[in-house]
């Protein structure tokens, strides 16, 4: 924490609201922010954690296209959908935002008109594409055309999702409009630019001030401090964001038409503008200015490592230029999570959302082993045989037995209460002298966002509760010497006591059902900012909380076993992703089969591929490959069985659009005819995935 400071305002950067969360965005920032944020105000910090939906860019406006819908329509669907899944997930945001809300348009245009007024921005005129059917002009990712290195025809003019080669919209063959598929034209544009360079020695000064900051994130910005800051574009030709404000462009004589801020200068002011909105809700619209403008607060950035340039270098310029504003104190970037081993990947269907998730199983299980296995220092892999793992042995076996056998004990042997603690052995003391330090070596490690070693010291603690119940034996105490049967019991209870405070942060639902079994009040609402009845806080976690008499609550079973049947369907549910390449797909080239001998066009030509629609599928009994599609192929439907329930699960494939060989001759297999193909794409442990088709049943594939 940063001395001298009364108040912290964190945010967790804004998510896209073009699709939905998944796990990568939870490991990255949210839940580490949201633990951070629980535990400081458990101290009774003063905090603020502000967030919301960043609702601009070009992929949004792509999206809008393709469904041919307003934007507007896409990021109203996504904002609901996120916002939602964030507050079944726990997330303990004081305010959650979005960029099309007029304040923050407001916001935004007032901060580009102070830097505006302060002549920070160069203004450069150049020529760029433009569609000339459209009548704007293209952003990179609006081009495509050939790329020159593998031929694709759909490269798009930032990379070929093909062979992943970064290009520029210049190396194109045959460049179109994405938009209109018109020849795009060279036009020239005037921009405002962001010189980083004018401010380059004062972001090293302030970063060498910093040299506190997790190394993956002073790593990063060091080599582009070494490569040199260049001017920044921050104003784009779109028809979707923040408008230039009208006075800047007069002044500087520019017309105003056309063009927006560019998303990555708006969407940072989001969290300016969320805390104002936040404070408006609040009764007060200045008190957001405590948390921005004042030396006595602290700002923290929880985001993932692919923001660290924005939020080290390009916000802290804006707001370094602009004068107003406090600079982040911190800006604890995690780095990548990966998933079953393989890299994240929504184009491709390699994902986890969150959304779906809940719809199963609690938020505090995936809580536990997303913090288990946060990438703080590198990249971490999250499988769902180390979910299960975690839960069962962790939760359930560890934490929910030691509460479990606690409170049964409690109940059967001293009426539900708490039993006094008479003449403790010095085993009895050594561990309430073990607790009495745990709160402020948890806190530390938690401020300095060592988040899993935070929680597997609290865990630590759990398995020592449960050692000492073991040891002292107290179903035999019970019959020979009630008193230290008493006492054993007195000190598991206080022990559950302190860790229903300690992990509240890290399972804020579970912690609230554990404290009412223990009919433990008061402790202070870690969602909240203000909580006037608290009596209790974090540091009380390391002194006995429960009194002896005191009357405890019903118990009940805090974690239920994860079975192996879910585990097995979400790994089906993975691999039943259609496999398209996509785009950063990392290939190991070891792993690609050889190519195959060469073969004749007229030998090609044989094939007959065609676009099927699978109607219906179910396993085949007696088999344990098999399943039984019915496909149609528009002038007709086929029985084809497809030799992939070891992959895929029937659900996987009905509704979908696959690929067939459609003149293969008809085969028998286990009594049922086969009248045709399904085409799979092997990956690289042999599990087969559909290929993903389009167009209408029977379209002719060549
Ligand atoms: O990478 C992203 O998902 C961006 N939408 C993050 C924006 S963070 C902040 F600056 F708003
Ligand atoms: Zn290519």
């Amino acid at each position: 924490m940063k001395p001298g400071t009364k108040r912290t305002l964190v945010t967790a950067a804004l998510p896209y609201a073009n699709g939905p969360i998944h796990l990568g965005h939870l490991a990255g920032a949210y839940l580490p922010a949201d633990i951070y944020c629980r535990q400081q105000r458990l101290t009774g910090r003063d905090l603020v954690f502000v967030c919301g939906s960043d609702e601009h860019g070009v992929p949004i406006l792509l999206r809008a296209r393709k469904e041919g819908v307003d934007p507007q329509v896409i990021v109203d669907r996504y904002h609901k959908m996120i916002q939602e899944a964030f507050a079944s997930f726990g997330m303990s945001f004081d305010f959650y935002g979005r960029t099309t809300d007029p304040l923050h348009r407001e916001t935004s245009q007032d901060f580009f008109r102070v830097l505006a007024k302060k002549k920070t921005f160069t203004l450069k005129t150049d020529s760029q594409l433009y569609d000339p059917k459209a009548g704007i002009f293209l952003a990179d990712r609006f081009i495509r055309g050939t790329c020159p290195n593998c031929s694709y025809e759909e490269a798009y003019g930032d990379q070929c999702e093909k062979c992943g080669r970064s290009l520029s919209p210049d190396d194109l063959l045959n460049p179109y409009s994405a938009l209109s598929d018109a020849a795009p034209v060279v036009k020239e544009t005037t921009h405002w630019y962001l010189p980083l360079g004018h401010f380059q020695e004062r972001l090293t000064q302030w970063i060498d001030g910093h040299g506190d900051w997790k190394p993956n994130v002073l790593g990063q910005i060091q080599s582009w401090l070494t490569d040199g800051l260049g001017d920044r574009a921050v104003t784009r030709d779109l028809p979707w964001g923040v408008p230039v404000p009208q006075d800047v462009a007069e002044e500087a004589g520019v017309d105003a038409e056309g063009k927006v801020l560019y998303v990555w200068f708006d969407a940072p002011i989001g969290y300016i503008s969320a805390t104002r909105r936040w404070a408006e809700a609040q009764g007060d619209p200045e008190l957001w200015k405590q948390f921005w403008c004042s030396e006595e607060s602290q700002l923290i950035h929880f985001i993932g490592k692919d923001n660290i340039v924005f939020h080290c270098l390009i916000f802290p310029t804006m707001l370094m230029a602009h004068g107003d504003f406090i600079l982040p104190d911190n800006v604890p970037a995690n780095e990548f999570l990966n998933l079953e081993g393989e890299k994240l990947s929504t184009s491709r269907g390699w994902a986890v959302w969150l959304h779906e998730y809940l719809e199963e199983m609690p938020a505090d299980y995936l809580r536990y082993a997303l913090a288990a296995t946060f990438p703080e220092t590198r990249d971490t892999d999250f499988s769902w045989k180390d979910y299960q793992a975690r839960v069962n042995n962790e939760l359930a076996d560890t934490l929910g037995n030691l509460v479990n056998r606690t409170l049964t004990f409690a109940d059967r042997y001293f009426e539900g209460k708490v039993p006094p603690l008479s003449h403790p052995s010095s085993k009895d003391l050594g561990l309430l002298d073990r607790l009495r330090e745990i709160p402020s070596r948890v806190g530390e490690l938690l401020e300095t966002y060592k988040m899993r070693e935070a929680l597997a010291e609290i865990m630590g603690l759990a398995r020592e509760g449960n050692r000492f119940f073991n040891e002292q034996k107290p179903w035999a105490t019970r019959k020979e010497d009630l008193r230290a049967c008493g006492n054993t019991i007195h000190i598991s209870l206080q022990l559950v006591a302190s860790l229903s405070i300690l992990l509240d942060p890290f399972l804020p639902a579970s912690c609230a059902s554990l404290r009412a079994m223990l009919n433990l009040r008061g402790l202070r609402n870690s969602a909240l900012r203000e909580d006037k009845e608290a009596l209790l806080f974090w540091e009380d976690a390391g002194r006995p909380l429960l009194e002896a008499g005191h009357s405890l609550g019903q118990a009940g079973i805090l974690f239920q076993k994860v079975e192996d049947a879910y585990v097995e369907a979400q790994r089906k549910k993975l691999k039943a992703a259609p496999i398209q390449g996509g785009s950063g797909v990392q290939v190991d080239p070891n792993q690609v089969p050889e190519f195959r001998e060469l073969i004749e066009f007229e030998d090609f030509q044989k094939l007959d591929l065609r676009v099927g629609e699978v109607l219906e599928a179910e396993k085949v009994k007696k088999s344990k490959k098999l399943i039984r599609c019915l496909v149609d192929l528009g002038r007709e439907k086929r029985q084809i069985l497809a030799g992939v329930a070891e992959s895929l699960g029937p659900e996987d494939l009905i509704g979908k659009k696959v690929i067939v060989v459609a003149n293969l001759k008809a085969r028998k297999m286990l009594g049922l005819e086969s009248q045709g193909m399904i085409l799979m794409a092997e990956r690289p442990d042999g599990s087969l995935g559909p290929l993903g088709a389009e167009g209408p049943a029977g379209a002719v594939v060549r």
